[in-house]
């Protein structure tokens, strides 16, 4: 039989960007919650800035009807932080607004759907005292200690689609097309699309680039007669150049501390922003070498946006409907995470920071190599 919820609050809210599936999460929890013994789940609008104004709405079941299958959150969403909290020009630390507000709402438990940025905040809150849980959503997958997240199956069904879309365009006109991929600073968006699309190569930030050899592997197939080519590069791709000055400035940010920290973590950032997401400037150096025209489809937003596939729908359910069972154990600050055909609390220490990078011999890689695609290395 299963176990009473003892009465009390929840509170939920989305922080971070927007993925298939959030809602979907939000009916999870709310439906089990709310099924049980009373239990009342409170919406928080915006992320952690409506905990911190108190924007609410009471997630009963009319609210929580018809969701499933929408995009986007019925929430809203904000990047805003805890801690730097965006307020008249100038980021003000509202973490004691914040903790307040849980506490005048009654909550038992905050529980934050979201991403890498999400994680630091609701760990942050879970120190100040807050029963904390988070579950792991991001079109990017790159939350350690989870199999996958909700929200990269729908975003990799739309890149392969545009994928498969360009190829037709791409090899009517003989050109090469460049499609940047969502993924923040990971692959696995670029090589799961590259690899089921079918591209011809793959640029993702785990294996760093360099013109020649990507130009050499297009010249090489016009030399076999294919005279277009598919490029899936994701958005944090990055030259041999690039990752060798970025791994240089991240060593000296290491020892580095006070105002000399905040300099290099400023020098960082120009690096990032000099070394990365340069597609368009990728296009034209590729034009000039090899002499195909060369084009760029930029998927963007596109990749977060609409209905949620069935598979994210089902995960994101059952981690939500898991978060409730959690919550009837009364266990907190802890992210529940997709372990096979299983779901697990893992201690939110174990994973705040931590990024899941592309391990450079995971099988969509070797299968990718042993196709002759290109990585560019
Ligand atoms: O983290 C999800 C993501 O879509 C990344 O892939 C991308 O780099 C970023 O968010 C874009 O953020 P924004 O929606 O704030 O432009």
């Amino acid at each position: 039989m299963a176990k009473q919820i003892r009465s009390g609050h929840i509170g939920i809210l989305t922080s971070g960007g927007d993925t298939p599936g959030l809602n979907a999460a939000i009916r999870g929890i709310g439906k089990t919650a709310t099924r049980g013994a009373g239990m009342q789940v409170i919406g928080f609008r915006d992320g952690f800035r409506g905990l911190m104004e108190n924007r609410s709405v009471r997630l009963d079941n009319k609210m929580l009807s018809g969701i499933l299958t929408l995009g986007g959150t019925i929430l809203g969403t904000s990047r805003d932080k805890p801690h730097k909290m965006p307020m008249g020009g100038k980021f003000v630390d509202m973490t004691d607004v914040i903790v307040e507000n849980y506490h005048k709402n009654h909550l038992d438990v905050l529980v934050c759907l979201g991403g890498g940025g999400t994680l630091k905040n609701a760990y942050r809150l879970s120190q100040a005292g807050c029963n904390i849980i988070t579950l792991p959503k991001t079109i990017d997958n790159d939350i350690m200690g989870t199999d996958v997240t909700f929200g990269f199956d729908t975003a990799l069904g739309i890149a392969v689609d545009a994928i498969d879309r360009l190829h037709s365009t791409a090899s009517s006109h003989h050109r090469i097309i460049i499609a940047e991929i969502m993924g923040h600073r990971v692959g696995w968006l670029a090589l799961g699309a590259g690899v089921a699309g079918g591209a011809d190569a793959i640029l993702i930030p785990e294996i760093p680039y360099t013109m020649d050899k990507l130009a050499d592997s297009i010249l090489e197939r016009v030399s076999r007669g294919k005279r277009f080519s598919i490029v899936a590069v994701a958005e944090g791709a990055i030259t041999v150049e690039g990752a060798n000055k970025i791994k240089a400035l991240e060593k000296k940010l290491e020892a580095a501390e006070g105002d000399e920290r905040s300099k290099l973590k400023k020098q960082l950032k120009q690096l990032d922003r000099k070394y990365r997401g340069s597609t368009m400037e990728m296009a034209q150096e590729l034009e000039e070498i090899t002499g195909l025209e060369t084009r760029v489809t930029i998927l963007g937003h596109l990749q977060r946006g609409g209905t949620p596939s069935a598979l994210d729908r089902m995960l994101a359910t059952r981690l939500g409907t898991s978060a409730v069972d959690l919550i009837r154990d009364e266990q907190y600050g802890i992210m529940v995470a997709v372990d096979g055909e299983q779901t697990k609390a893992v201690p939110l220490q174990d994973v705040v920071g931590k990024i899941n990078y592309v391990p450079l011999d995971h099988p969509w890689v070797v299968a990718a190599r042993n196709l002759a695609t290109s990585f560019g290395d």
